[in-house]
């Protein structure tokens, strides 16, 4: 088999009580070592390989590290132990085509939704290529006509359309999404989740990680499932779905998986 993409090495993270002890990746200071009073570990000694064009979603309860896990990923934060390592590097800081788009959502207010998306192409110099640039990921989202708005004037649906066209824009090669959809009705949600499986096939050789508490929505997308445990969180589970899109959520093998994945939250399948 190919390299990994992304591979995790024993990926061990530990917060404190009153803030996090895992410490900014720019911070000179060592990692810390052994376990001090009042410390919490979240995540306990992950490893974990990602190939080239995977949709790989996580889940796991409230709590359990999966957001932790993304940032370790970005670059944002830097494991008490173990190791990240992308395109076999490691991964030191945060990557202009390693792209997170956040659980709380991030345009910034001050732009309008054309200036948002302009922003991630910056690398392009003439003002008019950049302007066509952005306008076709904004068509790209069905984000037409809304270019000169703020955040403000759109819908929460309409925002995290924006967000993927801008996180599109810097044509990620690794796209890390942390419950994307949260926050946003059934309906909408649905139509993200064709827009996104859409998206994967246009560009096939992005890695996603995907963060969802939505058991469906991971069926629906993702060729591989990775379920954490409790802190110190393990890998639960890791199971490869090789069921081809578009998938019928009815289908015995999903509902299989379903149960499977219901067993390991502890929630009963008759839910
Ligand atoms: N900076 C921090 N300092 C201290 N504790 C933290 C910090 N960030 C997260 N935690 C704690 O680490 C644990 C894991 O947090 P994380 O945000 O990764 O969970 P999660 O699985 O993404 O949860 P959710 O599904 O609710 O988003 C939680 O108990 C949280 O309170
Ligand atoms: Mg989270």
């Amino acid at each position: 088999m190919s390299k990994p993409k992304i591979r995790l090495e024993q990926v061990t993270v530990r917060y404190g009580n009153g803030g996090s002890m895992t410490r900014r990746i720019r911070d000179s200071e060592p990692a810390v070592e052994g376990s001090s009073h009042g410390e919490r570990i979240i995540l306990n000694g992950i490893d974990l390989d990602i190939h080239a064009g995977e949709f790989v979603s996580i889940l796991g309860h409230s709590g359990c590290g999966k957001s932790t896990l993304l940032k370790i990923i970005a670059g944002f934060l830097k494991p008490d132990g173990g190791s990240v390592w992308i395109d076999d590097k490691k991964v030191e800081g945060p990557q202009s085509r390693h792209v997170f788009i956040f659980q709380e959502g991030a345009l910034f207010p001050w732009l309008t939704i054309m200036e948002n998306v302009s922003l991630a192409l910056r690398s392009i110099s003439d003002s008019r290529e950049r302007h066509d640039k952005a306008r076709e990921y904004l068509e790209l989202v069905a984000l037409e006509g809304v270019e000169s708005h703020y955040p403000y004037m759109l819908s929460g649906g309409m925002r995290q359309r924006a967000e993927i066209a801008r996180a599109l824009a810097a044509q990620p090669d690794v796209l890390l999404m942390d419950e994307p959809f949260s926050g946003l009705d059934q309906l909408t949600r649905l139509h993200l989740r064709e827009e996104l499986l859409y998206l994967h096939v246009m560009l096939p050789s992005t890695t996603i990680l995907f963060v969802t508490h939505d058991i469906d929505e991971s069926l629906q997308l993702s060729n591989r499932l990775v379920i954490l445990g409790e802190p110190p969180s393990r890998i639960k589970c890791c199971r490869t779905i090789s069921i081809p899109h578009p998938r019928t959520l009815t289908t015995p093998e999903l509902g299989e998986l379903r149960s499977l994945i219901h067993h390991h939250l502890g929630v009963h399948s008759s839910l």
